[in-house]
Formats: structure tokens, sequence, C-alpha cells
């Protein structure tokens, strides 16, 4: 299609986990429209313009393929696509900031900034500005002020699409997603910039799944959606400790309350810990928000689902260290998994990095395994590289070890040979099923001691 017969020309600044992803299923579903996609990362575009994708997501490099080089365009050229869209979807990273003021809680918009100042100094003409990176509440007005604040004469109306895709189903996800919410102004220009927003997403989603609001009613909803979703997972956790206690069994109670159609099913699977790039950094960003408006109690009452999360972490590596005699110093501990959920290569937030480094503390001999992170754990890990070992194969990974723990959900681990592995294992042989995702009955009879979650341990011998 020649240039001018795209009917709308849509820019994607950071070509991350959501930029990538999204701009590929709006390229995608949409050939009327030109999307082109923007990063400062040089490696990162040209891994886009390849079939190694910077990021593993399933289904993605169809979609990509269906797209790429037809309307779908990968780039470091900042200014020209600026230029050139009538569209600009801001889609960089909001990371906890580190420093300063709010240092640990309040989200960093240095990035989300610049790309204000940089829209503002390259545009010759009118835009629609859509905030899809999470941000706190108000951020919108902020951007607002800054973009109009121009001596060019240009208006710029913001708009709030925040994503609300999970990394692993991203493509389901972005196909077929609950709702997509599009917040705006309620003035004329805010509202038939909404509808614009409204229109894209329409090809292919139906209406009554495109919610609109006000804009800080959206950007609130986003913080609100993960912290509440974090919030079962902290409940479920809390719970699995209390199981482990009074001999009752943290599946069958999440199988019973999730019937009650009021509480739901989903979301109540209990874990060594919910990781990610976005619920830690949503809620505190949530928590910091209430603080400074003086919400005390509400602050302190989200808060605590992280430390519940922080309290899980540690109580598995707790688990791990009674169980192997109160000591794992050189020790072999295999970790299964790595990347902070499964069918993704994304370790940020991992609860595996907390239980390496703990282990590491306690002079253990780790040994790292995942189907797909491996190169992400190195890196996070590069300090400790000498004594970690990062290894392909699981068999390989476990032999020789005092412990397996299983740390991600990958359907791999729910069909190795695991008698081959108790075989290869130092003895007496321990499992830490961190996921819950093994038949456990069966590994005890194969003569592993078995530690699930929220559930009766399985042990050849009496608990020290
Ligand atoms: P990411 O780190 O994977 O990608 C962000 C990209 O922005 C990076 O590639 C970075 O190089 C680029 N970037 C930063 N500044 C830039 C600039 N000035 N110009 C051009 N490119 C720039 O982050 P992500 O996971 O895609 O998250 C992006 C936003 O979406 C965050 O606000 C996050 O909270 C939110 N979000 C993430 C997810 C998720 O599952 N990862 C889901 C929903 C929402
Ligand atoms: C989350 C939200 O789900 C998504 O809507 C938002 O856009 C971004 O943040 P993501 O972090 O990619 O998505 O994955 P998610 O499936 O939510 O899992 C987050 C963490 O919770 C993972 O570590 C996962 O293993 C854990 N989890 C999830 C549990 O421990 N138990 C569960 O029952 C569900």
């Amino acid at each position: 299609m020649s240039e001018e017969k795209f009917t709308k020309k849509i820019l994607c600044i950071g070509a991350g986990y959501v930029g990538g992803p999204t701009m590929a299923m709006i390229a995608a579903k949409c050939p009327q429209y030109k999307v082109t996609v923007v990063d400062i990362d040089e490696k990162k575009i040209a891994a886009w313009q390849t079939d190694e994708l910077p990021i593993y997501e399933p289904g993605l490099l169809d979609v990509v393929k269906q797209a790429r080089g037809r309307n779908l365009f990968f780039t470091t050229e900042l200014e020209k696509g600026i230029k050139e869209a009538d569209i600009i979807f801001v889609s960089v990273n909001t990371p906890t900031k580190t420093f300063g003021e709010g240092a640990g809680k309040s989200a960093d918009l240095q990035y989300w900034e610049k790309c204000a100042r940089d829209i503002r100094s390259a545009a010759e003409s009118d835009k629609i500005v859509v905030e899809k990176s999470t941000l706190p509440v108000k951020t919108a007005i902020a951007m607002e002020r800054i973009l109009n604040e121009n001596d060019k004469g240009l208006h710029f109306e913001i708009v709030s699409n925040p994503e609300f895709l999970a990394e692993g189903s991203a493509i389901r996800d972005l196909e077929n997603p609950d709702r997509v919410l599009i917040g705006s102004k309620e003035t004329e220009s805010g509202l038939k910039a909404r509808e614009e927003i409204v229109e894209i997403f329409a090809n292919w989603i139906p209406r009554d799944r495109l919610i609109t609001s006000n804009l800080m009613s959206a950007e609130l909803s986003k913080l609100v959606a993960n912290s509440f979703l974090a919030q079962r997972i902290s409940s479920i956790n809390s719970i699995s400790a209390l199981c482990e206690i009074v001999d009752a069994d943290v599946t069958e109670v999440a199988n019973a309350i999730g019937k009650d159609s009021r509480i739901g099913n989903k979301f109540l699977n209990a874990s060594v810990g919910f990781g990610g790039s976005c619920f830690k950094k949503d809620i505190l960003n949530l928590v910091y928000l209430c603080e400074t408006l003086g919400l005390y109690e509400v602050a302190s009452y989200w808060e605590s689902i992280v430390k519940m999360n922080e309290y899980q972490e540690n109580r598995f590596v707790k688990t791990i260290t009674q169980a192997l005699f109160n000591t794992v110093t050189n020790k072999r501990i295999a970790l299964f998994g790595f990347a902070f959920k499964a069918n993704t290569s994304d370790t940020r937030e991992s609860p595996a990095f907390y239980i390496t480094k703990k282990l590491m503390e306690e002079r253990a001999k780790v040994v790292i395994t995942d189907p797909k992170a491996l190169a992400n754990a190195k890196r996070d890990l590069a300090g400790y590289n000498d004594a970690i070992e990062y290894v392909e194969d699981p068999y390989e990974a476990a032999d020789k070890s005092h412990a397996v723990a299983i740390i991600t959900e990958w359907d791999l681990y729910k069909t190795l040979d695991y008698e081959r592995i108790y075989k290869q294992m130092e003895k007496p042989a321990f499992i830490f099923d961190g996921r819950n995702i093994l038949d456990h009955q069966k590994l005890f009879e194969i003569g592993f001691n078995v530690y699930p979650l929220g559930k009766p341990h399985l042990i050849h011998f009496k608990e020290v």
C-alpha cells in the first residue's frame, strides 16, 4: 500500500514487552493503518526485524510476520516517526524510582517525560498522544501541560489506554481481551480523540468490550486491577502457610472457595510468590499515591500485599534450609525455572532471583535451569556468575544435587522422568514444589521427600 492510502499513521515509542506485541496486533488486524514502532535500543529494533524477536511470547512471531514490512515497521528514527504520525502511543518503561523523593515506591517518570518533550519538539501537526505505559494518576494532566506549552500553535490531546495483557498469554489477551479501557478528557476534543482510539480497537474487538472513562479513572483502574490481582495471590499464599500447619490442602481450599461465583476460581494458585515487572511496582505506586494524599491506612493496607509476597519467598527458602537438616552449605540445589512465570523469558522481579540470592548467602551451590530465561538469569545474577551454574538440560541440572526446587510452572517440568532424576541425585533426595505442578504422591513413591506448597509434606523420616 502506498503511504497515502494508509487511513491512520500510528507511532509507538517503546518496543518492549507491551509496545512490540500491541502494535504487532494492531498492524495485523488493521492493514489500512501504518504502524511504526520506535525505540532507542538499536539492538532491540534490529531483533524485531528478524525471526529472533527480542522477547519470547507464544504466537508473537506469526503475528509480526503477518504485518512486518507491509504496514508494521521497526525503527530508531524517532523524529521522523513523530513527524508523520497522527496518533502516538507511548509505551516506555516506568520503573520504580530508585533515588530522591519517593524512592522505592513512586514511578520514575523520566523516560515518559522525555518522550513528551521529544514529541513536542519534533511535531509539526496536532496529535493524539496515548498513554500505554502504566502511570501514576494525573500524569496525563502533567503531560498535557508539557505538550501544549508549545510555540507552534499545536494541540495535543491525551488519551489513557492502559494495557492489561499478561506475559506468556499476550497474543491471546490482545486478540480477545476482557476489555480495552480508553480514558480521555470529557471535552469536545477529548471525546473526539477517545473515539479515534476506540475506532482502532473496534476493528476486531466487540464494542461492548471497549470501555470508556475519564482520564483519572483510566489511570487509576490500571493500578487497581494489578493490585487486586496481586492481592488474591498474597491472600492464597498466606493461607498456604496455615495449611501446612493444620494439614489442610491449599489446592482443595482454593477449589472450594473458587466455586463461589462471587469469589471466582482464577488467580488462586499458591506459589513461591508473584513476580513480574508490574505487580510490585504498581502496588507501590498506589501506596505512594495514598501516602502523599494522607491516606495512610489505605496505603498500609495495600503495602501489606507486597510484604506478604516477601514473606512467602522467604518462607520457601526457610523450608528448603530446614528440610536439608538446617544447612545447605556446599549442597547442590537445582532451581527448575528462573522466569517469573511460564511461557516467558522475562525474569523481572522473579522470585527466583531472591531465592537464588538467599541460597547463595547460605553458601549453597546453586544450579539454574530454564527453557527460555537462562540468558536473562545470567544477566540478573552477573555479580555471582562464578559460583552459579546455568544449565539448559534439567537432568544435568539435577545430577548430584541434594534438592530440586520448582520455581516456574513450565509444562516441561511436569513431564520429566523423575525416576531418572531421583537416581542421579544425592540421597536423601528432596523436591520442593513451589508451584504445586507435580504428582506429589508419585514422587514420594519414587523415594523423594516431597515439600509441596500449602499441603502436608511427604517425607520418609521424622521431620527435624
Ligand atoms: P520494556 O522495558 O520491555 O520496554 C520499554 C521500552 O521503551 C524499552 O525497549 C526502552 O528502550 C524504550 N524506551 C525508553 N525510553 C525511550 C525513549 N525515550 N524513546 C524510545 N524508546 C524508549 O517495558 P514494558 O514491559 O513493555 O512496559 C512498558 C510499560 O507498560 C510500563 O509502564 C509497564 O508498567 C506497562 N505494562 C507492562 C506490562 C507487561 O506485561 N510487561 C503489562 C501492562 C503494562
Ligand atoms: C500482570 C497482569 O495479570 C496483567 O493484567 C497486567 O497487564 C500486567 O501484570 P503478568 O505480570 O505478565 O501480568 O503475569 P500474571 O499472569 O499476572 O502473573 C504475575 C505473577 O503472579 C507471576 O509470577 C505468576 O506466576 C504469579 N501468579 C499468578 C501466582 O503466583 N498465582 C496465580 O494464581 C496467578
